[in-house]
């Protein structure tokens, strides 16, 4: 019941900072989908008592129970994931000024109904997709019952953020609505998942400028906020400072050489030959003894080996030091000018460079690195080497 209804309960402490944020200004109606035991929906309680209405609803029997001991709530019952939502929650659409909501993170099959409800709203198309996420559901059912002008304040799972399914799904959002902010919440603040979440402040009117509010809550403390630009968002929500590219353009001519391996894990097992996979990091010395006949995918002495993707392995690297080894598609083989080799060895095992892993892989049941984010991070760091003026 807890897994497959998501019943995951946002903690005191996310309730509150997600209270924060939010103007309870000119608000007299709130609806909260999928109240759970009223995490969200009490926080605003607390704020506007009896001078809101609100109208919360959640599947589970029990968390009614327990939301009707507020008898200003009109509770119902139901699956919000239903037609007609507005009918059986005797709630127009386009009347509502605040929505709150966490909702289940768990997988539908997609509807032509459900297929015209995102698009109508400008949340992506998703016509042929078999399966739908039930976040995006409540998202745009929320943003159905906003009145113009109202405020939704809404928690999002890792894909919202760095999916590349949702790429449609941020580029609507962010051109069709205004996104207050955005506030990245830490690993691990909800047990069902290791992955990032984020709290979204959005106000359903056309946005007036492009500039989105990004913040990161780290360590019970709301970080500095940066602007960003919406539409270098679409890809993903990349909450760390943009880097200077002043730096980058001098380490430009430095030839650097990304390579992803082409065959895959299992190909390469049955293949009999010797391999390099993201399950030998532990294992290899960095020698190896591998013969093919051709060069695909295949990495030489004073290259680097570094796992693209995996759960706990993602960014381990390792120089080789001898011979030739074929990688499989979960490895990029990196090389640098030979005089950066010995910088790269000592950056690697830096806590700068786990910090870098942890800011930019991203996935929800595993991790993955973007080409684009190594090859950022390889000029920067030779740019850095260099040092100023471009002098090694
Ligand atoms: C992640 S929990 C969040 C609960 C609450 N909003 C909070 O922040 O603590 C999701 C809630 O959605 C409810 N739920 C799951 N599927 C639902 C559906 N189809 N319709 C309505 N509620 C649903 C679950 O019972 C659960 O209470």
């Amino acid at each position: 019941m807890r897994i497959s209804l998501s019943q995951y309960y946002t903690t005191p402490e996310v309730s509150n900072l997600f209270a924060s944020l939010i103007d309870f200004s000119n608000v007299e109606s709130v609806i909260d989908l999928g109240a759970g035991e009223g995490a969200l929906v009490n926080e605003v309680y607390k704020e506007l008592k009896k001078k809101a209405t609100y109208v919360v609803a959640d599947i589970d029997k029990t968390n009614c129970l327990k939301l009707k001991d507020n008898k200003e709530y009109k509770v119902y019952n139901i699956d919000c994931t239903n037609q007609n939502l507005s009918q059986r929650l005797h709630c127009k659409y386009s009347t509502i000024d605040m929505a709150v909501c966490n909702p289940p993170y768990g997988i539908l099959d997609n509807t032509d109904f459900y297929t015209k409800l995102l698009d109508n709203l400008h949340l992506g198309y998703y016509g042929g997709c078999k399966s739908i996420s039930s976040d995006l559901i409540f998202l745009a059912y929320n943003l159905l019952f906003l009145r113009e002008n109202g405020v939704l304040a809404i928690i999002l799972p890792n894909g919202a953020l760095s999916g590349e399914r949702y790429k449609k799904f941020r580029e609507g959002l962010f051109s069709y609505y205004t996104v207050e902010q955005i506030v990245e919440l830490p690993e691990k603040a909800f047990d069902y998942t290791e992955a990032k979440t984020g709290i979204f402040v959005i106000r359903k009117k056309r946005p007036d400028n492009s500039l989105i509010q990004l913040n990161r809550y780290v360590n019970g403390q709301l970080g500095e906020p940066i602007f960003k630009d919406s539409s270098l968002l679409y890809n993903r929500i990349d909450f760390r400072e943009s880097r200077p590219l002043v730096n980058v353009a001098i380490a430009g001519e430095a030839k650097i050489e990304i390579r992803r391996g082409k065959f895959t894990h299992k190909y390469l097992k049955e293949s009999k030959s010797l391999y390099f996979h993201t399950t030998h990091f532990k294992t290899s010395d960095g020698c190896f003894r591998g013969e093919y006949d051709d060069k695909i995918s295949v990495a030489s002495k004073n290259s680097f080996l570094m796992a693209r993707v995996g759960k706990r392995c993602v960014g381990k690297v390792l120089l080789v030091k001898d011979g030739n080894i074929r990688y499989s598609d979960c490895v990029y083989n990196i090389i640098v000018p030979k005089k950066y080799i010995s910088c790269f060895v000592s950056y690697f095992e830096s806590t700068e460079y786990k910090e870098w892993i942890k800011d930019v892989a991203h996935g929800i049941c595993s991790f993955v690195m973007t080409k684009g984010d190594v090859e950022e991070m390889l000029l920067r760091k030779i740019a850095e080497f260099r040092g100023p003026g471009g002098q090694d």
